[in-house]
């Protein structure tokens, strides 16, 4: 069995997660949540590569470039979520599994937030865990390539 690759994306402000509303998203860094999903994936013996950014525009290049070279994309789309035709449509277009991650329960909070433009073209969505739903997100993601 080759290696999978995953690419995770983490999208607008979430470089800033230790000092952002820690009481919404709790005391983890952006840099921890990197550090132990690299520790899971060597535990499910797959390669990540992980990618921040502010700009909608960098994140759709990550995702487009992502083709021919990632199995799947596990993916915090921060508020571009609740905004982005641009990401869910370059996720359409390479067509790769992805799972949709979120620290907050986003179906608990303002009605903002309660759509999302990726849930459907997303394997699935996992919210409201915390920094353990990019863990989840992980598994779920690995697990459901191998299935395929
Ligand atoms: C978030 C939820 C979004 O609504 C918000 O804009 C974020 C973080 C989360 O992980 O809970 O930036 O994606």
């Amino acid at each position: 069995m080759s290696t999978l690759n995953i690419l995770v994306l983490h999208g607008p402000n979430l470089n800033l997660l230790g000092l952002r509303e820690p009481e919404i998203y709790g005391a983890t860094t952006l840099k921890d949540i990197n550090t132990r999903l690299e520790k899971e994936a060597k535990i499910l013996g797959v390669s990540l590569h992980c990618f921040q950014s502010n700009h909608e525009g960098a994140l759709v290049d990550q995702i487009q470039a992502a083709l021919g070279k990632f199995s799947g994309i596990l993916i915090n789309p921060a508020a571009y979520t609740h905004t982005s035709v641009a990401l869910r449509d370059a996720l359409a277009a390479v067509n790769l599994p992805t799972v949709e991650v979120h620290l907050s329960n986003i179906h608990q909070r303002e009605t903002f937030r309660h759509h999302s433009y990726i849930a459907p073209i997303a394997v699935g969505q996992i919210c409201g865990f915390g920094a353990e739903s990019y863990y989840l997100g992980l598994r779920a993601l690995v697990n459901h390539i191998r299935a395929r």
